[in-house]
């Protein structure tokens, strides 16, 4: 017989039945009855042990954490609580665990606890709720491009480019930390390094990916990125995941009606297949909203959030809107804004970001036609002249999700951006190479993953919804 998974076994109408599971165990009380875990689905599945006919030792080990082979019979349940429970015939300790030590008990942990315990935190409801969901949205994305023909693109790691222009990089190099090799102003002389120039981790795959949709007209990357800013919020990490689509022949408007399609489907997606686990960080919320005062509490449960962005239309917004709203807003006249909004051409800081989709719009905001001088080098500069075909998706709770842009396609016109803010064209040769041969409109942008997954489970930090997280001072595990 092949072992069933949890899961499996829970959606089958047949009982009385033999069958065989492994898993790890959550509780075991009144040496009786296991809550049996094995991370298929929430559910844990209960073993009743005969413990008569078990020999002591074995039911001494029988503890939370502990890894076990189950074989019995599937019956239905007569307790509350459970349809069907395993009569357990035979049961095999795989692996020990000390109930002394074991660092997950079965009572609530905090967070911050968790993430000192990121390697078995996934042994807890709601990690294995957010990770599951986190594989099903993943799964979601790739699915989505591939129905509307989109090809996968793996866009390098190690790159000799900063595609944002902010210096904001992690070095790859193998030369010697201590006697680096010099040149003959005394500057370490990267010509000598690995790849014989500098070379750095990718804070974006969007360059590369341009020259794939140049070629093969929809494409989009998927993959790890990595930022050296030394931010320590809740929505920053040094290494993050992101979805990069870009596209031949697309402006500005046909990105954005993109990302809301892309967006809302991806949330749709788990709405439609991942219900139990999003109905138990649904209720998470809902007891964590009950401890605190009315003011605070969530206008909105998680699922009535996800609805709401499924079924409604984004708010679009030119940044020259937005920034009117702004400066007449309350917590402007009253300077309650730590950055307080005077004159066109600010940059928005999160503060504004969220009172534009909060407290005002109350609904996903689409930014655009941003001032070029707060934007990257690579964005369509329009006929004003001062403003760039750039476009940010702003989400309740997240702040910035989204940053894309039509690109600047002129060759002239880019030359001349890339001269102002002092970018070596020979280091992009390439990339201006697609603005010399067959050059066209293209668009694209990038989502956060992992600000994506806050918003699809609630959970507030970003430290939260990522196996490993790497922050500033942090790469355990
Ligand atoms: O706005 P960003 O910097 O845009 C780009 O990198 C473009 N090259 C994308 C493109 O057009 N292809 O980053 C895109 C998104 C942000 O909106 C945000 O969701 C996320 O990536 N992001 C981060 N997520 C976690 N930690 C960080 N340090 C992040 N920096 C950006
Ligand atoms: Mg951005």
């Amino acid at each position: 017989m092949k072992p069933s998974t949890i899961s499996e076994l829970l959606s089958q109408e047949i009982t009385l039945h033999e069958v065989e599971v492994k898993g790890w165990v959550r509780t075991f009380r009144a040496n009786r009855f296991i809550a049996l875990n094995d991370g298929s689905s929430l559910q844990n599945i209960q073993c009743v042990v005969d413990f008569e006919n078990t020999d002591e030792q074995t039911l001494k080990r029988i503890t939370t954490g502990a890894a076990v082979h189950i074989k019995g019979e599937l019956t239905e349940s007569q307790g509350k609580g459970q349809s069907v429970e395993i009569q357990v015939k035979s049961i095999v300790i795989l692996g020990d665990s000390d109930p002394e030590t074991y660092p997950i008990q079965p009572k609530k942990h905090s967070f911050e606890f968790l993430r000192e315990q990121a390697h078995l935190r996934t042994r807890t409801n709601t990690f294995s709720a957010v990770m599951r969901l986190r594989s099903a949205l993943s799964f979601a994305i790739h699915q989505y491009f591939n129905t509307n023909g989109f090809h996968y693109v793996h866009t390098p790691i190690i790159t000799g480019s900063d595609a944002e222009g902010a210096g904001e990089m992690f070095r790859v190099t193998n030369l010697d930390a201590k006697q680096p090799p010099l040149n003959e102003q005394g500057e370490v002389d990267f010509s000598k390094d690995f790849f014989g120039r500098e070379t750095n981790l990718t804070v974006s795959g969007q360059l590369e990916a341009e020259t794939y949709a140049m070629s093969l007209g929809k494409v989009y990357t998927f993959g790890p990125t990595f930022r050296a800013e030394n931010s320590n919020t809740s929505r920053h990490l040094s290494e993050f995941w992101m979805i990069e689509p870009e596209v031949a022949f697309m402006d500005l408007a046909g990105n954005m009606d993109l990302a809301e399609d892309f967006m809302k489907s991806v949330i749709n997606y788990i709405l439609q297949n991942n219900a139990a686990d999003l109905e138990f960080l649904d209720q998470r919320l809902q007891d964590e909203d009950k401890k605190k005062p009315q003011a605070e509490r969530n206008e909105m449960t998680l699922l009535e959030k996800l609805r709401f962005v499924v079924d409604n239309n984004f708010k679009r917004v030119s940044y020259t809107e937005a920034i009117d709203i702004l400066r007449n807003s309350k917590p402007n006249k009253k300077k309650k804004f730590n950055y307080l909004i005077e004159e066109w051409g600010a940059d928005l800081q999160s503060e504004h970001e969220r009172f534009l989709v909060e407290k005002h719009f109350k609904c996903p905001v689409i930014l655009f036609d941003y001032p070029a001088n707060i934007k990257a080098f690579y964005m369509r500069l329009n006929e004003d002249g001062k403003t760039v075909r750039a476009m940010d998706i702003l989400f309740p709770g997240i702040g910035e999700i989204v940053g894309g842009a039509q690109r600047e396609e002129r060759l002239e016109v880019l030359k001349q951006k890339m001269a102002v803010l002092d970018i070596d064209e020979k280091e992009l040769w390439w990339y201006l190479d697609l603005r010399k041969y067959g050059t066209a409109v293209h668009s694209g942008f990038g989502l956060g993953f992992e600000r994506l997954v806050m918003f699809a489970t609630g959970m507030t930090n970003i430290r939260d919804v990522i196996p490993f997280p790497r922050t500033p001072q942090n790469a355990e595990f």
